[in-house]
């Protein structure tokens, strides 16, 4: 959604804020603006549609500064138009901003502002109130904490005054900002990944601090201005660059081949001798032995690696487990209490419902572990404890190497409580998780089939509709792979649990619907296999991604359309088959010629409930 950029420095800042908000493309957006600061004043250019058009918008007739302000747009408050874009500039202030003011209507009333908004947009409001504020007290930061006092809502603001030309003035709440200096320079944005190149080094801006940028120093204070606070930087050792897609068409692409290596470097730092080892994230055993009841909330993909983590902790620990949307946890009620542990995963560790959920949990005594990808993010230092996974930044809309890596975490975790509780001995603890240590060697060999599977997606290119059939773990992989499939390729696409399918849905099926089905799982393959027969009975062309050693069980005249996944341990054939359906997914939206990165309507980073 929304993103956020800043820059105050010695080079031309037109050129970093346009290449940063490209980098900040991939979080989903309609519009795109710059406001720049010269001895002038400010002067904003803001337009609806992509970065690009910003850029023609920007061509000629921009004044030279070295301070300005930036911000892609996902429309919440007003339509998608010029007017609404952000940054507003009101009077002596111009500012973009992420979040949602819920009182904005009350302020318009308050502050007498209906006859000076041009635009529909909530934070036109917070820029006319600040402006208010700023001609009174002609004190930046003075003129923001009255503003913030008066704000209810997340917001990440972002601010530059025509007669501070070479300031940036920020404060956040909820809505996140990072920070860094390099060389004199100043850089600030909504999320890291706009930082590419220049630093790896950054820090989150702690809530309801404002922070003053001038002189290459970012100085804190709390909101009253009376403390200053002392930034905590964090080191990341992703490639922040801007190499991009390394070659590949897309970053879909490019992510998911980088699995086998993501996977490797999220599994191996948590591994000694063999088994689990949490000691690097301080957490104490007493969170996995001292639970009876585990809960894990999330959204979209990360909550289909919960429901694989609730196959496993039923089978193998024999635990009450309920995997949760986020968006729909408080609202249930759900049953919570200092033995329950939540585990909180989130890619990008800014999904506000998720975050949401996590304070919801941790207020009614429920312990907590997020599983995250990106450093300092809110849900990261909201949890009691995190594990990072190690999947470097996601661009690409659509996850997958993050998913497979949250899988990763929750194997090792699973493990940990397995041998924590006595389930497991040391032994079949190395066992199990020498399942772990083979996926990214598996992963390699699908990954060297592509080609097959890219045959196999021209089979159902220009289908309406798609059924994806499975049982057990089969079915809970096939939901994410229907997901991945409607995401990128906008195919109606239904995941559905085959024994289920005489029960209603089997009226759908025609020759006009193919069908994927998973056959992974050595227990109930016979009935996946006899679910797949009544759909091919009824005119259905069948898809069907089988585990090799399951292969030679499938008649010779139902070859046709078939992909053979590599051998593993049933409870890892998730990792082989989600590799397979991504590819699945990827190559008929390539085919079918859509923007595979940026689906249509979608956001990467959800930060609005
Ligand atoms: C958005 C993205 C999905 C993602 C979900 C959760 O909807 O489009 O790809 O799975 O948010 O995101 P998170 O960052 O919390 O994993």
């Amino acid at each position: 959604m929304c993103g956020i950029i800043g820059y105050v420095g010695s080079q031309d800042a037109k050129d970093i804020l346009l290449d940063s908000l490209e980098l900040l493309e991939y979080r989903g957006y309609d519009s795109a603006g710059i406001a720049l600061a010269d001895p002038e004043g400010v002067h904003v250019y803001k337009r609806a549609g992509r970065v690009q058009d910003l850029r023609e918008l920007c061509k000629e007739g921009v004044p030279a500064s070295t301070c300005g302000i930036g911000h892609t747009r996902w429309a919440t408050h007003g339509g998608v138009s010029d007017r609404n874009a952000h940054p507003h500039q009101k009077g002596q202030v111009a500012l973009v901003h992420n979040g949602i003011i819920e009182n904005y209507r009350d302020l318009i009333r308050k502050f007498n502002l209906e006859d000076q908004l041009v635009s529909e947009t909530d934070t036109e409001v917070v820029a006319a109130v600040l402006d208010h504020y700023y001609r009174k007290v002609q004190d930046p930061a003075e003129a923001i904490r009255r503003t913030v006092l008066q704000l209810k809502g997340t917001f990440a603001l972002v601010v530059i005054f025509d007669d501070k030309k070479d300031e940036i003035y920020c404060v956040r709440n909820v809505s996140p900002i990072v920070m860094t200096t390099f060389d004199g320079n100043i850089m600030l944005a909504s999320d890291v990944t706009a930082l590419g190149g220049y630093t790896n080094r950054y820090f989150v801006l702690p809530e309801l601090c404002i922070a003053t940028c001038a002189g290459g120093e970012i100085s804190l204070t709390d909101l009253a201005g009376e403390k200053e606070v002392e930034p905590e930087y964090i080191t990341v050792d992703w490639e922040l660059n801007r190499a991009g897609k390394n070659g590949y068409p897309f970053y879909m692409e490019k992510e998911i081949m980088e699995q086998p290596e993501a996977i490797a470097k999220t599994v191996e730092p948590h591994m000694t001798d063999g088994l689990s080892d949490f000691t690097a994230e301080g957490i104490p055993d007493e969170i996995f032995t001292g639970c009876d009841r585990v809960c894990i909330i999330a959204c979209g993909t990360a909550m289909h690696a919960g429901l694989v983590a609730q196959a496993l902790v039923q089978s193998i620990l024999r635990m009450h487990i309920d995997v949760e949307y986020a968006s729909e946890f408080m609202y249930s009620n759900p049953v919570l209490d200092e033995k329950t542990l939540v585990i909180a995963i989130s890619q990008s560790g800014e999904t506000i419902d998720t975050l949401s959920a996590l304070r919801y949990a941790r207020s009614n005594g429920a312990k907590s572990i997020a599983i995250v990808n990106v450093r300092g993010s809110s849900i990261a230092q909201e949890s009691d404890y995190v594990i990072y996974t190690n999947a470097g930044p996601e661009i690409a809309v659509a996850s997958t190497k993050a998913y497979t890596t949250q899988l990763s975490i929750l194997y090792l975790i699973v493990a940990r409580m397995a041998r924590l509780k006595g389930i497991y001995t040391p032994e079949e603890t190395r066992a199990f998780l020498s399942n772990l240590t083979k996926v990214p060697e598996v992963m390699k060999q699908v990954l060297d089939k592509k080609v097959e599977i890219h045959k196999i997606a021209r089979k159902i290119l220009n289908a309406k509709n798609v059924f994806m059939i499975g049982r057990g773990l089969d079915y809970s992989i096939l939901l994410e792979g229907s997901l991945k499939l409607k995401e990128v390729s906008y195919i109606h696409c239904e995941a559905y649990a085959s024994g289920e399918l005489k029960h209603g849905t089997i009226a759908l099926i025609t020759e006009e619907t193919p069908v994927v089905a998973v056959v992974t799982q050595e227990k109930i393959f016979a009935k996946e296999l006899s679910n797949v027969k009544e759909v091919r009975s009824r005119g259905a062309s069948v898809i069907l991604f089988v585990k090799e050693s399951l292969a030679s069980q499938i008649p010779e005249d139902e070859q046709e359309n078939i992909f053979v996944l590599p051998d593993m341990a049933d409870a890892f054939m998730v990792m082989p088959a989600s590799v397979a359906l991504q590819l699945l997914a990827y190559y008929v939206s390539q085919d079918k010629g859509f923007d595979v990165d940026k689906p249509r309507n979608l956001a990467k980073v959800v930060t609005v409930e």
